[in-house]
């Protein structure tokens, strides 16, 4: 089958390496140098739904799986869908889910998914007037879309007034924090809980842990995500079964009965409190790094499930997983998350053995790979257990380098703490 992949990142490369080898014929569009070892990428200079759909209908693509956030808010599915393109991922209007922080926490608190208690703000003088009813540490969120750096989490008055001054200025996220949120701060660990989803089904993926601080020890500014492991040891049984009843499921309900029916990866960013899970925010697509630790879990019937949700079949797919763990480790750029220093040449790739290194902020200059991103690249390891994946993956690291590099020594450590191995 033709498969279209839409994106460039690490995520995509995963996505793209696990339709490749269910044998089929994948393309990415723009993709990256990565990418082009399993797909052949075609690149485009400006992204839109319409030259996304010119792109698929040039290689009669038969599916299409879109990566990042930014094309589903722009309507690429509703594109796709009005030309009879099978495309997989939600519609502009289920997107609002990712796309407007307030619509979706003000979803979530029409149909009673736990969630922290929040305010929307449209003018600075009332949101901080209002900062006198939150305590410290504080959260606020751009309600747009922000590549992840809409979020701010303010220890004092003065920050949290600095942050909204930044917010509706424009200098932190541009028009994205033109609508702002307050929220109360929760003290946890976060767990990534993604599934696929169509209608009122959804079939749950292995829960993943993510790593957003850019230093060990959860310290320094968030980034994307630095890297992150998937072990079914996560999150209990219990745990399991409850997050999908009251999360996934009640939010997939919500979503149709507000004429807007979800079909797509449904990501819910939890934060494990003592009170249960609670909904920290919704993405509407894979996770990155989440997906290439959770896609190396999967050993068969990515692709059929795929097929199977687009087609009112997914209760009937079937979703072949290895036992044991998978980690990832996320190598960034000299600078990340603030100003990234691009053109550094990186060398080793080739030498990491045991693991599969996905590409993501890399380019070809004369012959040579060379940074161009933020997060450069993804090395996913497996291994029987979270312990031995780690190993696996820091090993193949080692051979790798260029200037700048920057990693986080301590991914998977919270997990280990848990369960020693
Ligand atoms: N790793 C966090 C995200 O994909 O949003």
């Amino acid at each position: 089958m033709n498969i279209l992949i839409v994106g460039s990142g690490g995520r995509e490369h995963a996505i793209a390496w696990r339709c490749a080898q269910e044998g089929h014929k994948v393309y990415c569009t723009p993709g990256n140098p990565g990418i082009a070892q399993v797909a052949e990428c075609i690149p485009l200079d400006e992204q839109t739904p319409e030259l996304f759909l010119q792109v698929a209908n040039l290689i009669n693509a038969e599916l299409t799986i879109v990566g990042p956030e930014a094309p589903l808010v722009a309507g690429i599915v509703d594109h796709f869908q009005a030309h009879g393109r099978r495309v997989f991922g939600p519609t502009a209007k289920a997107a609002q889910l990712e796309g407007s922080k307030a619509f979706s926490k003000e979803f979530m608190a029409r149909h009673g998914i736990p969630t922290a208690r929040f305010q929307t703000f449209d003018s600075l003088d009332e949101a901080v007037t209002a900062l006198a009813r939150f305590d410290y540490p504080v959260v606020l969120k751009a309600d747009g879309l922000a590549a992840g750096k809409g979020v701010v989490i303010a220890k004092s008055k003065a920050e949290a007034t600095q942050a909204l001054e930044d917010l509706f200025s424009g200098a932190l996220v541009g028009a994205a924090g033109s609508r702002v949120l307050i929220e109360d701060f929760w003290r946890g660990e976060e767990v990534s809980f993604i599934a696929i989803c169509d209608h009122d089904t959804a079939l749950p993926l292995p829960p993943t842990q993510d790593h957003k601080n850019i230093f060990d020890n959860d310290q320094g500014p968030n980034t994307g995500g630095m890297g992150a492991y998937c072990d079914d040891r996560i999150l209990t049984a219990e745990q399991k079964a409850h997050i999908l009843e009251n999360i996934i499921l009640k939010t997939l309900r919500g979503m149709a009965s507000e004429g807007a029916p979800f079909r797509g990866f449904l990501y819910a960013g939890l934060m494990m409190t003592a009170d249960g899970a609670k909904v920290l925010e919704y993405n509407v697509r894979l996770g990155d790094p989440e997906t290439q630790a959770l896609l190396y879990r999967i050993e068969g019937g990515f692709v059929q499930t795929i097929l199977a949700a687009t087609e009112g079949r997914l209760p009937s797919a079937k979703l072949q997983l290895s036992e044991g763990a998978t980690a990832c480790v996320v190598m960034a750029a000299h600078g990340y998350p603030a100003k990234v220093r691009t053109g550094d040449k990186i060398e080793g790739i080739e030498k990491a053995k045991g693991a599969t290194v996905f590409q993501a902020g890399t380019r070809m200059d004369n012959g040579a790979l060379v940074t161009s991103g933020g997060r450069v690249l993804g090395v996913t390891a497996s291994g029987r257990d979270l312990k031995t994946s780690l190993n696996h993956a820091y090993a193949a690291l080692e051979n790798i380098s260029f200037d700048g590099m920057q990693f986080r020594r301590d991914i998977g450590q919270k997990g280990l703490k848990r369960y020693t191995v």
